[in-house]
């Protein structure tokens, strides 16, 4: 997909790139993005925005993949930027990020994010709790400036996900609960603060989602909560998000929609309800994060050592693992990936690709057809541009991979390899100790 092909030599493409010619130049583990790819993604949701008729804002939820090069490629796309932590904002602002188009999520946002992110005159706060929504109102008051706000809720709605990843239901760290009435409350205490200004209500349902119905359901909760509000607090919401989750495939059986349909069903969904209650229709943002890098990413590793138990399994090891890529371990996720300095070869046999670490749950994949591997061959996993870099950690003092942009025959590194002096850069020996070199 996107711009992969195989080319004459049996070697996988990728923008105009053999991949054998990038693990030679740039070492291995290699995050390989497909910048066209990301792009088209991009134009995908934009589009179907712009043909619905609805305002909106696609907001990029940067934890997927964050990097100032992401940042900046998404800028150019016209996107809006989802940030959650000092750190994500940090980078937006470095890369020169549109500040007005940066919305700062997270369940307990630090008294010096919020000034920072105050201080940069950022577009919004997604407020999570009621400690925050007093926090800002006070800085406002502190400040006498007037704080943009939405506040996420909880609809109530289980997606069809994985369990650390599903954040619509009820008994979630996120956001005010609807069903309870804290949504309602909440909306009443940033509608009369003289120093929010509320622009309307949040909810994000879940990742990977693969289907319109939990989204259909949440936006029936929220014009339900909307209509009350109005009734209630006389608020009538100018911006309506319904966050992010849209599902990508990483195997066979994965059966998502593409961007528009989504969109499509979405803002019919914000149309009809909206429009029964006569509710005016709102702004509409969404929030994808994984949808737009996920499938353009794919990890470059050698493969080294391999061990075959008669019988039972044959075991292909690589030189990275959980340290780049977490979701296997953590979410028992699952990838597709090919030899890519062979991709036409036929025979193939059933392997289980194995990390580097110190850990018997570091595999990547269990019970993959690839051919007979030889150490120094490439193995090339497919999808793994979201949450795959963004969740890579120095377990084992592993460094993190360098991350390369390719585009029709060039790559540009947009995040150096770490180095082991990198990683030993913020140890300090006690005072006083010897080091003999
Ligand atoms: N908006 C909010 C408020 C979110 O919490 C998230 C993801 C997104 C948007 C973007 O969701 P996406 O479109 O990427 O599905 N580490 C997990 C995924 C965690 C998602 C957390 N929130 C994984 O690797 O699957």
């Amino acid at each position: 997909h996107g711009t992969s092909r195989v080319n004459e030599q049996g070697h996988l493409e990728i923008g105009g790139c053999d991949v054998t010619k990038l693990a030679a130049e740039f070492g291995t583990p290699l995050y390989v993005y497909d910048e066209a790819l990301i792009r088209s993604k991009c134009r995908a949701f934009v589009d179907a925005f712009r043909a619905s008729g609805f305002s909106f804002q696609v907001a990029y939820a940067s934890k997927a993949f964050c990097t100032m090069a992401m940042c900046k490629l998404v800028e150019e796309e016209g996107l809006s930027l989802d940030v959650v932590s000092g750190g994500e904002l940090y980078t937006a602002l470095q890369a020169g990020f549109p500040v007005e188009r940066i919305h700062f999520h997270g369940n307990n946002k630090s008294l010096e994010e919020i000034l920072m992110a105050l201080d940069a005159k950022i577009g919004c706060f997604v407020v999570d709790n009621f400690y925050e929504l007093s926090l800002l109102a006070e800085l406002g008051r502190e400040r006498q400036e007037k704080i943009a706000v939405l506040l996420r809720v909880t609809p109530g709605v289980e997606a069809h996900t994985h369990e650390y990843i599903s954040t619509g239901q009820q008994d979630s760290k996120f956001g005010f609960d609807v069903i309870s009435g804290q949504a309602l409350q909440a909306i009443r205490q940033a509608e009369t603060s003289e120093w929010l200004e509320l622009l309307g209500v949040h909810s994000h349902i879940g990742s990977q989602i693969f289907e319109a119905e939990g989204f259909l359901i949440a936006i029936g909760r929220l014009a339900e909560l909307l209509d009350e509000a109005r009734k209630e607090v006389g608020f009538v919401s100018k911006v309506l998000n319904v966050g992010g989750g849209f599902g990508i495939r990483y195997v066979e059986g994965d059966t998502p929609m593409p961007p528009e349909h989504y969109v499509q069903a979405i803002t019919k969904a914000v149309r009809e309800e909206f429009q029964t209650r006569e509710l005016p229709l709102p702004e509409l943002w969404i929030e994808p994060g994984r949808s737009i890098v996920g499938d353009a990413g794919t990890t470059l590793y050698h493969i080294g050592s391999q061990k075959e138990i008669p019988q039972i399994r044959k075991y292909i090891a690589v030189n990275g693992g959980m340290t780049d890529n977490l979701r296997p371990a953590l979410y028992q996720a699952r990838y597709e990936a090919a030899i890519a300095n062979r991709m036409n070869d036929k025979d193939t046999e059933t392997v289980s690709v194995a990390g580097k670490c110190c850990e018997s749950g570091d595999m990547l994949i269990h019970d993959i057809a690839l051919p007979e591997a030889k150490p120094g061959d490439i193995l090339a996993v497919s999808s793994t541009g979201a949450y795959g870099y963004a969740m890579s950690n120095n377990y084992n003092r592993i460094p993190r991979p360098a991350v390369v942009f390719v585009h029709e025959g060039t790559a540009e590194l947009v995040v150096k390899r770490e180095s082991f002096a990198d990683m030993v850069s913020h140890d300090l020996l006690p005072k006083g100790s010897k080091v003999m070199r």
